[in-house]
């Protein structure tokens, strides 16, 4: 294990030009260009020739047109003994690919097998050696932020450590883009993955993509998770762009992202399928430059490769050309996408006003002025309750401490059903589980599965290739 010595950065560049493949920065480009969405999934076994063998099946069975390198717990946490220790007696108990651990000349092996870019996918609030070890394996996008990776994953690390953390691998970033590598931002903004109100999610991002601007990237990400309401969540993407003219500067090249439904998964298959098609018919329709899938077993646990290239392929059928002439009702989506840019300019515009943003961001979350629903961290207070409208829409039942105008807090309002308004503090508690569990089938429906095995002789004649198999 090769971990410390890393190799200089003009050697790493040399590298990803020697690749001879697209940076993720291109296929995000020449996506958007073309109006179609980059299908990438989430990946990671303990192993390195079991992830080289995974990231080969992926690849073969899917084209998918970015691939990750989804990392373990114990290297998120940079607890490397333990990454370590694991890889060593039971490597298949590890829930990633522990990068690090590996080093970065396995992270080059991986990179040169397979002849998409990868991403390094983790969900660490100090990634420093992460990072480190990411670029020198020639990976161009990585995922994560100092608010996004910190407030939904840890108890107790201060928004100033990982702010601090994020910014010096955005200014990494700057320097590999002047060096000629441009390495792509992630921005989580799928944050707690449960109800997250549009507006929180974007606002967060916005502070994070500011950030990162400042200190040099020049391609950013920025991932909004699927409420599962099309108008919104088509609206949500298209505010991205807005958002992006309005307040991140023109050289910086900025991207929407849509994570397929985050929150509690359907179990049964047919029910699972409907809504990985329904996320990437959204990302099609929103503009997303990219879709990062979901699969079938992700009621119950991390998916197999055979599931994974099967949710791969069901995301690219919202690829389809004919897609593009499906219309939502646009004066619905109009409204939609004001209020949400509305509710965004009214939680960022104070902050960036301040002189010193980290410092501004970690006392607006103390103070509840900047919130995260259902967060484990300390550090936010979490006082935001979010529920559903009529239509399945993330509204804000309470907006706690966010700076919202009258204007906001009132079309909050209107939108919510009585139920919401008249229920007692024990009825907002099942109202509340109801929509957490909005996707989730009746217990009784969760073996249920609607797609037919072999349909005989449902066609005339006896071509077999006109015989569905599913
Ligand atoms: N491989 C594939 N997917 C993973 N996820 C987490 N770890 C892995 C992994 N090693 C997925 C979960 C969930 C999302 C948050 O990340 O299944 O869908």
């Amino acid at each position: 294990m090769d971990a410390d010595e890393l190799p200089l950065i003009a050697d790493s560049v040399a590298f990803v030009k020697g690749l001879k493949k697209p940076t993720v920065a291109d296929v995000l480009r020449s996506a958007q260009a073309q109006g179609l969405v980059a299908i990438q999934p989430r990946c990671g076994v303990g192993g390195h020739e079991q992830m080289r063998a995974l990231l080969l099946a992926l690849e073969e069975g899917a084209r998918p047109d970015i691939l990750s390198l989804t990392i373990d717990s114990y290297t998120r946490l940079n607890q490397f003994d333990m990454a370590l220790s694991a890889l060593c007696n039971a490597p298949e108990e590890l829930n990633g690919y522990p990068l690090v651990t590996h080093g970065w000349r396995r992270g080059r092996d991986l990179n040169q097998a397979i002849s998409v870019p990868l991403e390094v996918r983790h969900g660490s609030p100090l990634p420093r050696r992460l990072f480190e070890t990411a670029v020198a394996s020639g990976i161009t996008s990585f995922e994560g932020g100092g608010i996004s990776y910190n407030l939904p994953y840890c108890k107790d690390v201060p928004l100033v450590d990982s702010l601090n953390a994020y910014a010096e691998i955005d200014a990494r970033c700057g320097e590999l883009a002047q060096a000629g590598v441009v390495v792509d931002r992630e921005l989580f903004g799928s944050l707690t993955g449960v109800l997250v109100p549009p507006s929180v999610s974007l606002a967060i991002s916005v502070l994070e993509a500011v950030m990162a601007a400042h200190a040099g990237v020049a391609c950013i990400s920025i991932a909004y998770p699927q409420s599962g309401n099309m108008v919104q969540d088509v609206a949500a993407l298209r505010a991205i762009r807005s958002l992006a003219v309005r307040y991140l500067p023109p050289s910086v090249d900025v991207y929407p992202v849509l994570h397929e439904f985050m929150g509690v998964f359907p179990k049964s298959r047919a029910r699972a399928e409907q809504l990985i098609f329904a996320g990437a018919l959204t990302a099609r329709l929103g503009g997303a430059a990219k879709v990062v899938t979901k699969t079938i077993q992700e009621g119950y646990g991390i998916p197999d490769a055979s599931a994974n290239i099967h949710g791969m392929r069901l995301a690219r059928v919202a690829n389809a050309p004919f897609i593009h002439s499906i219309r939502l009702d646009e004066s619905a989506l109009d409204e939609e996408q004001y209020w949400i840019e509305r509710e965004v300019d009214e939680i960022v515009g104070p902050l960036l006003e301040a002189i010193d943003l980290p410092l501004a961001i970690s006392s607006a979350f103390e103070d509840g002025s900047l919130d995260v629903p259902f967060s484990a961290s300390r550090h936010a207070r979490s006082s935001v309750m979010p529920c559903r409208d009529r239509a399945g829409a993330v509204r804000y039942l309470d907006a706690g401490g966010l700076p919202f105008s009258e204007d906001v807090r009132r079309r909050n309002r209107s939108l919510l059903e009585d139920r919401w308004l008249t229920a007692d503090d024990h009825e907002r508690m099942q109202l509340l589980m109801a929509d957490i569990n909005y996707f989730l089938e009746p217990p009784g429906e969760q073996e249920f599965d609607f797609v037919p095995a072999v349909v005989e002789s449902a066609t005339q004649g006896s071509d077999p290739e006109e015989t569905y198999v599913a």
